[in-house]
């Protein structure tokens, strides 16, 4: 056999494999609960299953490619006109044609760090370079250093707000402020995966933003708050131009029909779903205030999950939640994203982290 491989594109090296958070054990042990992927622990709803079984027995055909009946579902819901949007695989699936659109070799693409560790993945595929800004020290988005970044070889910014995995979240007046001084010949890409959890009223609506902005682009997913992370479906609202290079991206055929049946039912039954959401919350604020009166910092947070910078004791503190029947998302020698799950799960959390509180 030959030695000789194939020729591949050198930016790929190095490049890491997106690491998904930790499956739940199954074992015979205690129940294990996945708390490491910030998904929604309700089940699909019964009207949205029902939603999909027509497609299930339908899957020898292609799906609608122009997702018609979710555009305009889509453009109803938010009061936008049909050609600001444009939908993919996820909406990491979008982000990624984002940067395929506007950056490639010699071009920079500007982002938090840490934060959605698909950015520098997707940047560096494309060949761009990427520019990442240190969160400040209370783990926010730091705009000001963000603008400062900026150069004439800058092509994409992204603001994920509330940022993943911190949790936190930048206010309008810092984010209207930020992209006053972002050049018109940038986009802004604001990664907007868990605005339904945001009950800061500081906190803007991306679409609210984009409307008088043509660089800025807002993306959703119906992964997080619409419990369909499985089926894979997000979306972007942009202006003409943007929205039009999406649909040229777009890999053909790339959400499936079971997904845009459903996305159109949860849509359909939206105020059920937020009331789920309202109930999560609430465990947010429950699990935080219970992180803080056993003495740890947390960032206040916007998302469905919490953040606790461990530093060097991340890894222990993660192998000690599995133990105890957990999973949660470590950062090596930074920290550890929980997601806010079953109420059962959360306590399992609560109870492990004040038994580590007390030995460190
Ligand atoms: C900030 C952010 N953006 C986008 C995504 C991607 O979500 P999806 O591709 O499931 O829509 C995630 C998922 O974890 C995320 O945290």
């Amino acid at each position: 056999m030959s030695e000789t491989s194939p020729k591949l594109r050198a930016e790929l090296e190095g490049i890491p494999t997106y690491k998904p958070g930790k499956p739940a054990a199954v074992s015979d042990g205690p129940v294990a609960y996945k708390l490491s992927s910030n998904e929604n622990p309700y089940p699909p709803l019964p009207g949205v299953l029902e939603s999909v079984s027509a497609a299930v027995g339908a899957f020898n055909r292609y799906p609608d490619m122009a997702c018609t009946g979710l555009m305009s579902e889509l453009a109803d819901r938010f009061g936008v006109p049909l050609t600001h949007l444009a939908t993919g695989t996820g909406s990491v699936g979008v982000a990624q044609q984002l940067v395929q659109a506007t950056s490639g070799p010699g071009d920079e693409v500007i982002y938090a760090w840490r934060s959605f560790e698909a950015y520098p993945i997707i940047t560096r595929v494309s060949g761009a370079t990427p520019v990442q800004v240190p969160l400040t020290p209370g783990d926010v988005h730091d705009l000001d250093a963000m603008a400062d970044a900026i150069t004439d070889r800058t092509r994409l910014i992204f603001v994920c707000n509330p940022n993943n995995p911190t949790g936190t979240a930048v206010r309008r007046a810092e984010l209207e402020r930020f992209l006053d001084r972002v050049p018109a010949d940038v986009l802004v890409v604001l990664d907007e995966a868990y605005r339904e959890f945001v009950r800061d009223a500081e906190v803007p609506d991306g679409v609210e933003l984009y409307r008088d902005r043509p660089n800025v682009c807002v993306l959703r997913t119906f992964s997080k708050a619409y419990g369909l992370a499985g089926l894979r479906v997000g979306f972007a609202i942009a202006h003409d131009p943007v929205a039009a290079a999406l649909r040229k991206t777009a890999v053909p055929f790339g959400v499936s029909q079971l997904a845009q049946d459903a996305a159109v039912a949860s849509l359909r039954a939206e105020d059920e779903l937020l009331g789920r959401v309202g109930s999560l919350v609430s465990e947010r604020t429950r699990v935080v205030g219970t992180l803080r009166g056993q003495g740890w910092t947390v960032p206040d947070t916007q998302a469905n999950f919490v953040w606790l910078r461990l530093g060097e004791r991340t890894v222990d503190f993660a192998a000690v939640c599995e133990q105890a029947g957990v999973v949660v998302r470590p950062f090596a020698g930074e920290g550890v994203r929980v997601t806010v799950g079953e109420t059962e799960a959360n306590d399992i959390f609560l109870m492990t982290a004040e038994g580590f509180r007390k030995e460190i």
